[in-house]
């Protein structure tokens, strides 16, 4: 699959936008057990334009990631348009334009999801944006606003008419959130529209790498892009490029091996942030991790990790976790 000249390989497995996930040391880690590409958290344009150093942060890529997109959001076209060179200079690979966040503070006010409800504005968005930078343009957005709006199919064929160099696909509505399980019939009935010729990436809900090479197969899409299925679980990528590779489910490791992970993503979140903000951020992973899963009588240790204020308290937590291993198992 290419993006403009980018050249992703066959089959490539991307780690989705996610904000406060998607920072640059999980990129990497993720990059490091094969994510073919990544992408930053999503960026406020108004933010950008107004040079918010927090938000500026956000712009910092690794050489050791690319390729690399930058995702932005917004719902003014000359905000997105200079954004969009600001964005730029930071020297990403790939420019993504957000039109999928569902959530209120974003969609509500138009932006994100929110521009589905007003496609002529999104389409002159990323017209503007994609004449202001020299790099591909990309954009995520969804099915359609609610059931009752699934224009996905005659969407994708304007966006793309708009100079874009692939669209990524999640397969639910605006109305949806994040319930119900993603419907990937329409995305592959995007891929399949002779009309198409740029790349089509599938999203939703891919939690293995059985799932993953099911979407390959079934739906043709060009890419699929994994979100939730990364936090806590970075090693994913490896499995999953493993199966597809070789048709074979990649052998378990060592538990201690995968724990391991979890306390660099504990030590790289606090380096990069400090101890009770790098604590505090890490919690999601640690939380979502499928590593702990039918650990018996696991609640109290959870309920610890969880509540550990210092790097110290956790690691004591964690590093007695194959202990309770042993002796329950
Ligand atoms: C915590 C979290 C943050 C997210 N932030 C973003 C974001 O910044 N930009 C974006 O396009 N999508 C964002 N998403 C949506 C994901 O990129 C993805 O489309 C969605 O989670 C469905 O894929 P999955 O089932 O593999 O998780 C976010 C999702 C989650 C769970």
């Amino acid at each position: 699959m290419k993006i403009g000249s980018i050249d992703l390989g066959k089959q490539p497995v991307l780690l989705a936008p996610m904000e406060d996930v998607t920072d640059i040391s999980f990129r990497l880690m993720c990059k490091r057990f094969g994510a073919d590409m990544v992408y930053t958290e999503f960026v406020s344009s108004d933010a950008l334009i107004r040079h918010v150093n927090k938000t500026q942060q956000k712009l910092t890529v690794s050489e050791d990631e690319r390729p690399v997109a930058i995702q932005i959001y917004g719902r003014e076209v000359d905000a997105m348009a200079e954004a969009a060179r600001i964005c730029e200079a930071a020297r990403p690979d790939i420019l993504d334009i957000n039109f999928g966040c569902p959530v209120k503070r974003v969609a509500g006010k138009g932006a994100g999801a929110g521009m589905l409800r007003n496609i002529p504005l999104m389409l002159e968005i990323t017209r503007e944006v994609v004449k202001a930078v020299n790099i591909p343009v990309t954009v995520k957005t969804r099915l359609g606003w609610d059931m009752n709006d699934l224009v996905i199919v005659d969407l994708a064929e304007q966006l793309q008419d708009c100079g874009i160099a692939a669209l990524s696909i999640h397969g639910r509505t605006r109305s949806q959130m994040y319930t119900g399980e993603a419907d990937w019939t329409l995305i592959g009935a995007v891929k399949n529209n002779p009309r198409m010729h740029i790349p089509i990436i599938g999203n939703g809900d891919v939690t293995s790498a059985e799932r993953c090479r099911e979407c390959f197969d079934r739906y043709g899409v060009d890419g699929v892009m994994i979100g939730r299925g990364s936090i806590g679980r970075p090693w994913i990528f490896e499995e999953i490029k493993h199966f597809l590779t070789t048709g074979e489910a990649l052998p378990g490791r060592e538990f201690q091996w995968y724990l391991d992970i979890l306390k660099q993503q504990v030590v790289q979140s606090v380096e990069r942030l400090d101890e009770r903000r790098g604590i505090l951020h890490i919690r999601r992973h640690l939380a979502a991790t499928p590593l702990f899963k039918g650990i018996p009588d696991f609640k109290s240790t959870r309920i610890a990790m969880l509540r550990a204020e210092t790097v110290e308290q956790l690691f004591d937590i964690m590093d007695n976790i194959p202990h309770l291993l042993k002796l329950k198992g």
